[in-house]
């Protein structure tokens, strides 16, 4: 097993269009989505959607004494959910802090402790236990455990099974800030990566001890992020991606506004796999209910204007540094905007006979169409949510946007959902993908740019 690593240019006028925003979107509750694939393509589902990152992964977890390994055993329970399985080894002081109960009923699994377990049939689980595992999880990773792996000591188990080890070995320190941050641990630290062991966090924040400072253990679902991107094949590494996701708010007045069903899951999932691949990511999202993503820079707005002035802030500050490799535009942008944004509350006249209120609206700026003219203009990816004729409209979408790739998929029949059926278009013609999962979707998309990004 080898894991992967181990703002301002002429705006265009715009054809009103998907996605649906209040003015065009489909009624909720009448007529069903209507039925895939909508129109033939050029070919059939030929992909296979990449299973997720920790799915069918066999890993050793090393839990040492310390408070954080009462976090560990959500730990245990968050790798199984994400497909992993998992054996728990114990070192005797971790067991002042949690019992090996939990554990063994959390994971399935017997929980060793001790060198000389007779439960191995050679005796020897302290290679045993490693030999089927794709890698060693030391959380927590108490100071003395770091240094006792740094100088190759192996006077327990679980020191034994990490000195015995052909798999990888990441740890994730939990400790004190002043034992954290004391010389003999940083020298340690130092040598571990030199040494190829990976170092996870540590975070900062509130300690057990009452302190604040750094070294609290890094929150199980953030460890969970943490060996998924070492599990993901670096496609993307070092590449630079800028994205927009979600809808925009479009304000009427101080309380109301315009926007869409877009819930941002698709964009976010899409962030999420970018920089599990190895991208560097800035997301610009509109106001979604989803939390941030893990690892991406993010930038939130509120309406298209403010939208496309932040993508194009950012465009502008990376000509003058690192420049950006992509762009992809999953938001669904409002198509419209009142032309005039009210100050105060607008109230109801009482005693006007008429009950209708007329609202102008204007155009908004294409924040796509805008990069993908730019003289320094990445490679642009557009997403089209469409309601008919998906392959016609994504087709002439990407001509009229002047964007090599654009993914199409049905608006009404996936916004806020989680999953997804997507096709590809581009100057070869029409590719339709499986239908998944957004996040398994998003992997393959992932792994799809590496392929295409220039190196
Ligand atoms: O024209 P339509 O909204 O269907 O185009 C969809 C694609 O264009 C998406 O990639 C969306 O993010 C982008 N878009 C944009 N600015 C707009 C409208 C759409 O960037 N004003």
């Amino acid at each position: 097993m080898t894991p992967a690593h181990a703002p301002d240019l002429p705006v265009p006028a715009q054809a009103p269009c998907s996605p649906p925003s209040p003015m065009n979107a489909p009624p909720l509750t009448t007529d069903p989505a209507p039925s895939w694939p909508l129109a033939p393509t050029a070919d059939t589902a030929d992909v296979a959607l990449p299973p997720p990152p920790l799915a069918g992964r066999h890993l050793v977890l090393g839990v040492t004494g310390g408070v954080a390994a009462y976090k560990a055993a959500q730990l245990v329970r968050d790798l199984q959910r994400a497909g992993a399985s998992v054996q728990v080894v114990m070192t005797g002081a971790a067991t002042h802090f949690v019992g090996t109960a939990t554990f063994q009923a959390l994971s399935g699994r017997p929980v060793f402790t001790g060198a000389f377990d007779t439960r191995i049939d050679d005796g020897m689980a302290h290679i045993e236990l490693s030999r089927n595992a794709e890698a060693i999880v030391i959380a927590p990773a108490s100071a003395d455990f770091l240094a006792k792996v740094t100088h190759g000591l192996c006077d327990d188990l679980l020191s034994t099974l990490c000195l015995a080890r052909d798999v990888p070995l990441l740890v994730a320190p939990a400790m004190n800030r002043q034992m954290w941050q004391n010389a003999a641990t940083q020298r340690n630290i130092n040598q571990l990566r030199a040494d190829g062991v990976q170092v996870l966090g540590p975070d900062a924040g509130e300690q057990a001890c009452g302190e604040v400072g750094a070294g609290r253990m890094l929150e199980p679902a953030v460890l969970v992020e943490e060996l998924s991107d070492f599990f993901t094949p670096k496609a993307l590494q070092g590449k630079r991606i800028l994205m927009t996701a979600g809808p925009t708010y479009e304000a009427i007045d101080p309380v109301r506004g315009i926007t869409n069903l877009s819930s941002g899951k698709m964009g976010y999932a899409l962030a999420q796999a970018c920089r599990q691949a190895g991208a560097l990511v800035t997301l610009v999202s509109g106001p979604t209910a989803l939390p941030r993503p893990y690892g991406v820079r993010f930038l939130p707005v509120q309406s298209a204007q403010q939208m496309l002035d932040t993508v194009m802030a950012e465009l502008d500050m990376a000509a003058s540094t690192i420049s950006i490799d992509c762009f992809i535009g999953v938001a669904a942008v409002a198509d419209w905007r009142p032309l005039q944004v009210a100050s105060q509350k607008i109230k109801k006249e009482r005693g006007l006979a008429q009950d209708d209120m007329t609202l102008a609206l204007t155009q908004n700026p294409d924040i796509l169409a805008s990069v993908a003219r730019r003289p320094d203009a990445p490679y642009c990816v557009g997403f089209a949510a469409e309601s008919e004729d998906l392959v016609h409209h994504a087709t002439e979408k990407r001509a009229r946007k002047g964007v090599p790739l654009l993914v199409g998929n049905l608006g009404p029949a996936t916004f806020g959902q989680d999953d997804n059926t997507l096709i590809l278009v581009d100057e070869h013609g029409t590719r339709t993908l499986p239908a998944g999962s957004k996040t398994a979707l998003a992997r393959w998309l992932a792994q799809e740019l590496g392929r295409r990004l220039p190196a």
